[in-house]
């Protein structure tokens, strides 16, 4: 089974969709299928770059289709939940036991705090996951009201993820409008997302680099 079948399952569109509903109800940003779908393609970008085999890319889409599904139990702890119920999905599909390992143990440490890169799919993850910052994720349309979280993600007009033709650097660069969000506000939350995006890029035998309006920061 592949990622295109996983996208057009039903059930696990429910359940995206739900979970989506939850973050919304707690005013996060989106969390629904521009959010995964991005995640899943970056996912997959970074290992087919690295060429990792074709199967492996394909686990990537998978596990970044999946990763926000936990929040459908409850935000926190999301990811440990997610990777259960990412077992009990892909079991029932009849995915073999290795690649349900893989799935699940990417999805189970995808988040800060708790998370470690601990295998190139995980590490994958994170990197795709932590540099999905973008203005059209901000739900909340009172610019008066926003919180930290809607000034940085409405603040970036663009962001682009790469690898470099060397294959030495993975590059963040982030377009900022300053009249939303500024730099200090965009390291308030995402030092440790950017910590994270540094451990990943090692396991992955690449160096990190962050670059917001041109000048590199990382
Ligand atoms: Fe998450
Ligand atoms: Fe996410």
């Amino acid at each position: 089974m592949n990622y295109q079948e996983i996208k057009s399952n039903e059930e696990i569109r429910t359940y995206i969709r739900q979970a989506d509903l939850s973050l919304e109800a707690l005013g996060y940003t989106e969390h629904s299928f521009a959010h995964v779908t991005v995640v899943a393609e970056k996912a997959g970008y970074i290992l087919e770059t690295l060429g990792y085999p074709a199967r492996t890319v394909e686990l990537a889409k998978i596990a970044g289709y999946l990763h926000d599904i936990g929040n459908l139990v409850n935000r926190v702890e999301h990811s440990q939940s997610g990777g259960i119920m990412a077992f009990r999905l892909l079991d029932h599909l009849h995915f073999p036991a290795e690649e349900i390992g893989m799935i699940v143990s990417a999805i189970g440490n995808h988040d800060e705090g708790t998370g470690v890169p601990v295998s190139p799919l995980a590490a994958a993850l994170i990197l795709a996951d932590k540099s999905d910052v973008r203005r059209n994720r901000v739900r909340n349309q009172e610019i008066a009201s926003f919180d930290i979280h809607d000034r940085v993600n409405y603040s970036v007009t663009q962001s682009d993820l790469k690898i470099d033709e060397t294959q030495t650097y993975i590059i963040l660069s982030l377009s900022i409008d300053t009249n939303y969000g500024s730099v200090m506000d965009y390291f308030e939350i995402f030092l440790q997302r950017m910590i994270m995006c540094r451990k990943a890029a090692e396991k992955l035998g690449l160096h990190f680099k962050l670059v917001i309006n041109g000048q590199q920061l990382i």
